[in-house]
């Protein structure tokens, strides 16, 4: 279990106060001239030696990601944007990092910004994050006004930040989606290559990172990159700010170390599953485009990338979705297809075709209006969309259905047959 001693997000809560005097207490903002002196290289080493890997779900490594972006500028400004569009069901750790710790990520900026050659950065926030983005905005004013950012910051790296509000679009989430919608058009993932650290917002080189995986620099550059990599596991190093939602005693965000059994997770922090642990059907444990694990699983697996995938399921953005036994699970799952089929930005026949079809199908799976025979050509459509569609909104959408069917073809075939029975009755 993690040590307060090691926790990052110390007011994740809301129970401090937020403001720059307040952030300034907790540690934020101590000796961040002193990180920039030391300079980019110091810097992308010691995201390196950290092992962070990005926070925005695919779990890429950070200080690698920045080391992407030129060394030099050819005439063309470099720019960091931050993805706080959170929109994956069951997400919601972003949001408590922008209402109750901004200064975290404001001083996350400024370093990565100067990290990557970036004089400006953008904030992209969710369009249903209003208050969200009135406190960021906020505290981004405190740190102008205390001359921490801003064109003659005391800092040493002439840096501006800007928040841009979203009209709230999950596929905005996607991060050339993202720059397009940034840029004012409409939010269609862009083919890749060239990537962003190439051509991105505005043709220039860009770096897109998730709120988490910015927000967490400063402490890690403080502490150095080896206190980081030595929490959690090899490959899947420091601490994760989860979320647990579903049938829980006590739904929460918590920051813990990575890898921590999800038996543990969900009974230390959360109350436990409604009506005890036996009484659990299985979890979602990253958002909801990853494939379910059914408690058998949930029993003993541990709470990183490695682990999840061991299990053919993923860490995704560590959205931990409980499910008791209560639930029916086709149906959760059909909402989820419903979900995709109403996100796809309909650029490529795959997904746009693909997602209603699928949406369509488990619709009638959740009656049992059916034959056997279409479970495998379900199955059958799903590995057709996954890795076959521009951006990994198609994987989400095949995934959770692939999950569902690995693990509960028994029940699905269980309504088949009682929906035959009854007719013929
Ligand atoms: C459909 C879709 C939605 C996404 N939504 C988000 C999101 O809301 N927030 C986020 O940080 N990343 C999201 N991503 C991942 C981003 O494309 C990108 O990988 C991420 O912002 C990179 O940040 P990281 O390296 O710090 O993890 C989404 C990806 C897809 C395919
Ligand atoms: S996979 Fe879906 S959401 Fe992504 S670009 Fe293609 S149609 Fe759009």
């Amino acid at each position: 279990m993690l040590e307060d001693k090691d926790r990052i997000f110390t007011n994740l809560y809301g129970h401090h106060d937020w403001r720059l005097a307040g952030a300034r207490a907790r540690g934020d903002w101590d000796g961040t001239s002193e990180i920039i002196a030391k300079g980019r290289d110091w810097i992308l080493d010691e995201m390196k030696k950290s092992g962070l890997r990005g926070r925005g779900g695919a779990g890429f490594p950070t200080g690698l990601k920045w080391s992407f972006m030129p060394k030099e500028s050819d005439g063309r400004p470099h720019y960091l944007v931050v993805n706080a569009d959170e929109s994956e069901p069951g997400t919601c750790k972003d949001r408590d990092i922008l209402r109750h710790d901004p200064h975290t990520l404001v001083e996350g900026c400024l370093i990565a910004g100067f990290a990557m050659g970036a004089h400006t950065a953008f904030i992209y926030v969710r369009g249903e994050f209003i208050r969200e983005r009135e406190r960021l905005q906020a505290a981004i004013d405190q740190a102008y006004d205390a001359k921490l950012i801003g064109k003659d910051n005391t800092n040493g790296w002439p840096f501006d930040l800007y928040v841009h509000h979203g009209a709230g679009a999950y596929i905005c989430g996607e991060e050339t989606a993202l720059i397009e919608s940034l840029e004012g058009k409409k939010g269609q993932p862009r083919l890749k290559p060239p990537f962003p650290a190439n051509v991105g917002v505005w043709g220039c080189p860009t770096t897109v990172n998730n709120v988490e995986s910015i927000a967490v620099a400063p402490t890690i550059l403080r502490r150095g990159g080896a206190w980081f990599a030595g929490l959690g596991r090899p490959n899947n190093t420091g601490t994760k700010v989860f979320c647990i939602s579903g049938h829980v005693n006590r739904p929460c965000n918590v920051e813990e170390e990575m890898g921590i059994p999800l038996k543990e997770l969900i009974e230390k922090h959360a109350g436990g599953v409604r009506g005890g642990w036996d009484n659990l059907l299985a979890i979602i444990p990253g958002g909801s485009s990853v494939p379910l694990i059914p408690k058998s699983i949930c029993d003993n697996v541990l709470m990183d990338f490695d682990s999840l995938r061991a299990v053919k399921s993923g860490l995704g953005t560590a959205a931990v979705i409980v499910m008791d036994k209560s639930t029916d699970v086709v149906k959760a799952i059909a909402r989820l297809s419903k979900f995709y089929k109403h996100e796809s930005c309909g650029q490529c026949t795959p997904c746009r075709e693909g997602t209603g079809w699928m949406w369509r199908v488990m619709e009638r799976l959740v009656q049992g209006k059916a034959e056997k025979s279409e479970i495998d050509m379900l199955l059958e459509v799903t590995y057709q969309v996954e890795g076959h569609t521009i951006c990994a909104l198609g994987d989400a959408a095949a995934w959770p259905i692939q999950g569902l069917i690995r693990h509960f073809r028994p029940e699905i075939e269980r309504r088949i047959d009682s929906y035959k029975s009854a007719r013929a009755a």
